[in-house]
């Protein structure tokens, strides 16, 4: 869709040096003998914007340094080789300088990225008579792949590619998450039952006594039994006392004998006077009385010495008694103590499942609304794909681009074949085996005997070309909103009758109102024919400048 303004040719094909220039509109001729390098010019822009020819093989003299350089409105594109054969390209938008790029490749997508691709440029610019039956004679298949990229359709292949490997991304975290989800669930669910189990344990435990009841009992026992004890000893001290006092007794008895037998005896023992009667009896007296006395102390000594043996047996009893309840409610708290280590132990279970269940849901919370979020984008990725794909918006596209293509043609087909010949264009290709399939048929009515393009007469076929060309270069230029650019026509005269040669001839007159048309042709005599705003003669790979 690009308006050339100059071709500068060095070493290139059959041109050793050769700059032409051209108009943004209006027809310009070029003539010369067959090889002098006439389609040589066509190839110059293919080779500067593309590094392709449309023969398919290299342009470049052997050996030698070449260059193609096309100079566009907009840009200056400069494709050279070296005399080894490194190829290179540089490209620049005037004034500004030549970019850097990284490689050539990127170079060329930048520079597609204004000129558009190869194959467009090919099906909607170019007439050239290798090329011409190219989409008339491709299969329906192909038709539509070309037809794809002509329109600019073909970008949806990218996207839908990029879409559907979202799809796959996407699809993958739904999986990853599902799982996520099912593994929580599965944790909530464990949480549950150990929540649940510590609490049936627990509840299986008996309740225990308040300890600070049982401490206070025991430290009133404990005091009891202090106090028997000391009562105990006290009462032992007792007896022993009273035992001690019952020999005393005795000894003074033992004494008083003593005395009055040596009383009896008359005599004193030391000096050998006689004891007077009188002391004997006073002390016989005296005798009798502690006698009536000591047994009166020991009958009371017994009695008390029996008394407080009975305390002592009493008070041994109960310091026993003591001593075992003191040992109960030493076993009762070590019960206890044991007992509220396992309800502890329960309850700490209980706290810690219950922790796990909120961390749990916490978690399940948040991956449930990661997963609603990815399934939203899921069902939005798949919405887009369904727009981007086959059944989507790209056949509705083609199918409205394929009836504005079968109308320009058949438009143009009216001007240079007569109401007799029409193309029909369809976005799907009935099978021989029943049913459809995707792809565009072609089918001609009014030649070929309802065989179809190939039946066709050479000139009808020539005419239904130049017809598709133009309704293609009009669609195409349409779809990308773009104007149509230099159309190069090389060669498409032949077979054509002299009402076709004027039908085509003024077609191409209407075309080049809007857009500069080069009409090359072996045929000088066409000048006459054309009205052409250039002519130029190309002999051994020189232009001379006819008419300007
Ligand atoms: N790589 C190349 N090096 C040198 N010459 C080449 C190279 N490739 C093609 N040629 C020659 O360049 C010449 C110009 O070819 P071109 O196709 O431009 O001829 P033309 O003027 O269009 O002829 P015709 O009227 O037969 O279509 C031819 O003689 C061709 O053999
Ligand atoms: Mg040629």
């Amino acid at each position: 869709m690009t308006t050339v303004r100059s071709i500068s040719l060095v070493e290139f094909m059959s041109h050793e040096r050769t700059h032409l220039e051209l108009p943004n509109t209006g027809i310009v001729l070029v003539t010369g003998e067959n090889g002098s390098g006439k389609s040589a010019l066509v190839e110059g822009v293919a080779t500067a914007f593309w590094g392709e020819t449309l023969r398919g093989t290299l342009p470049w003299r052997a050996g030698m340094p070449g260059d193609a350089q096309v100079e566009t409105d907009e840009l200056v594109v400069t494709r050279s080789i070296t005399k080894g054969g490194k190829k290179s390209l540089s490209w620049t938008r005037p004034p500004a300088n030549a970019e850097e790029w990284e490689s050539t490749t990127k170079a060329q997508e930048a520079l597609e990225r204004v000129v558009g691709s190869f194959d467009v440029w090919r099906r909607c610019s170019v007439f050239s008579s290798q090329d011409a039956a190219h989409f008339t004679l491709a299969t329906d298949g192909e038709r539509k792949r070309m037809l794809e990229e002509i329109l600019g359709i073909d970008r949806f292949d990218a996207a839908l590619t990029r879409c559907r490997a979202d799809v796959a991304v996407n699809n993958g975290k739904v999986g990853k998450l599902e799982r996520e989800a099912a593994t929580l669930s599965a944790a909530l669910d464990a949480a549950a039952q150990r929540t649940k189990d510590a609490a049936a344990a627990l509840a299986l435990e008996p309740e225990p006594q308040p300890v600070v009841d049982i401490e206070a009992r025991r430290a009133r026992a404990a005091a009891s039994y202090k106090a028997t004890r000391a009562a105990l000893a006290d009462t032992e001290a007792l007896i022993e006392q009273l035992s001690s006092t019952g020999s005393d007794i005795a000894a003074e008895i033992r004494a008083a004998k003593a005395r009055m037998e040596k009383l009896e005896r008359a005599r004193c023992g030391e000096c050998g006077q006689a004891i007077p009667v009188e002391l004997v009896e006073e002390q016989r007296k005296a005798l009798v009385e502690l006698r009536i006395r000591a047994d009166a102390g020991t009958e009371m000594n017994a009695a008390m010495i029996a008394d407080s043996r009975e305390r002592v047996a009493e008070l041994r009893a109960d310091a026993d008694e003591l001593r075992t309840r003191i040992a109960e409610m030493d076993s009762a708290l070590s019960i206890s103590g044991e007992a509220r280590k396992r309800r502890a132990h329960h309850q700490a279970a209980i706290g810690a499942a219950q922790r796990t269940w909120t961390q749990a849901r916490l978690d399940a919370e948040k991956v449930a609304g990661n997963l609603a979020a990815a399934k939203v984008e899921g069902a939005n990725l798949e919405a887009v794909e369904k727009v981007l794909g086959l059944r989507g918006v790209r056949a509705m596209l083609l199918g409205r681009s394929l009836s504005g293509i079968e109308d320009a043609a058949n438009a143009w087909l009216d001007r240079i074949a007569g109401e007799g010949l029409r193309l029909h264009l369809k976005p799907y290709t009935e099978k021989k085996t029943g049913g459809t399939s995707e792809a565009i048929s072609l089918e001609v009515e009014g030649a070929g005997g309802g065989y179809g393009y190939r039946a066709a007469s050479a000139g009808q076929r020539r005419r239904i070309d130049v017809a598709l060309l133009f309704a293609l270069a009009e669609v195409a230029a349409a779809a990308r909103g773009v104007a149509g650019g230099t159309l190069w026509i090389d060669e498409c005269f032949d077979g054509l009758d002299d009402d076709g040669l004027g039908a085509v001839a003024a077609c191409l007159e209407d075309v080049a109102r809007d857009r500069a048309v080069i009409v090359i042709s072996h045929r000088p005599e066409l000048a006459r024919l054309l009205p052409t705003v250039a002519h130029y003669d190309i002999a051994d790979g020189r232009v001379c400048t006819l008419q300007h």
